[in-house]
């Protein structure tokens, strides 16, 4: 062996072992929208090492059935886990209303019983009532979340008394997708969407983006808001939440490595990713593809 291809070997081997002593914290989701979640977690515990999975190539999960949601997800779980992630965040409301339950009751005790992978939807209906006087609140996500039923499931556990409503809003991420924030048809469709929630209770103080996506439309989703209604978006709650959670559970924290570092993979083009990416993360990503 020629001496750059010994160094060569040299360098990967220690690359491999960098990459094997690291039990980062994975976070999922079908594209773009779960990055809005990772930079508040980010922002709250920087000193972790974080593994984040966009499933670009398969993207939207929004208009996708039960069982293809599940798929897409479980398969995404089990590489983060073959990384070495110990706990795993679904940071896309579509896969933690659709295939969260499953993957805790049915494969985790199979495929990682000393795992843990939780999702978005309960942190943000915990505290929902924090944020409601009246206790009518609204709830904006894909047809999937919306379809599932998981929020108002989930909110009445917490608040027995709440009246939820939902409203489906399929055309807000191919909006974010596309980056056509400040469009017309973005305005269009906020407001078609909001007016179309509004109508179904005019007491709804309080409406959580039940959506990763949503974050980057929240200026024009206020614009078309009266001002007494509180918008709740999951970043920072969600951040909050496993902050507790971390304290709560030292067999789960104690798992993970500090090494203050964030990776991104996708499983399209790197190049894209990169460039949606850093308006999603507020900073510049480098990306590397993953093959499913
Ligand atoms: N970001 C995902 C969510 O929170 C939705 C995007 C999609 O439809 O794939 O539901």
């Amino acid at each position: 062996m020629s001496l750059s291809r010994k160094r060569k070997a040299f360098l990967f081997l220690i690359f491999e072992m960098q990459m094997s002593t690291k039990s980062p914290i994975g976070v999922f989701d079908s594209g773009y929208g779960g990055l809005t979640v990772l930079k508040e977690i980010v922002k709250a515990l920087p000193s972790y090492d974080y593994i984040y999975l966009g499933d670009n190539a398969r993207a939207p999960y929004g208009t996708r059935s039960f069982d293809t949601v599940y798929e897409y997800t479980l398969q995404c779980v089990k590489h983060l886990f073959d990384m070495g992630c110990p706990l795993v965040i679904l940071a896309c409301n579509t896969a933690s209303a659709k295939a969260l339950r499953n993957i805790q009751q049915k494969d985790l005790p199979v495929i990682g019983p000393d795992k843990r992978v939780l999702g978005v939807i309960r942190p943000t209906t915990e505290i929902v009532g924090k944020y409601s006087k009246s206790g009518h609140v609204g709830v904006l996500g894909t047809n999937g979340t919306v379809s599932s039923e998981s929020y108002p499931i989930e909110i009445k556990k917490f608040y027995p008394d709440m009246i939820v409503q939902q409203e489906a809003c399929p055309m807000w991420v191919p909006i974010v997708e596309n980056h056509e924030f400040e469009s017309d048809g973005a305005d269009y469709y906020i407001r078609k969407n909001i007016d179309n929630l509004l109508a179904k209770d005019n007491k709804i103080d309080a409406i959580i983006l039940g959506c990763t996506h949503y974050p980057l439309l929240i200026h024009k989703i206020r614009e078309h808001l009266p001002d007494n209604i509180t918008l709740l978006s999951q970043g920072e709650i969600v951040a909050n939440s496993l902050t507790d959670y971390l304290q709560r559970h030292s067999e789960i924290q104690n798992k993970l490595s500090k090494g203050n570092s964030v990776e991104f993979f996708t499983t399209d083009s790197p190049e894209n990713f990169d460039k949606a990416g850093s308006l999603f993360f507020g900073k510049e990503v480098r990306s590397k593809h993953l093959g499913l």
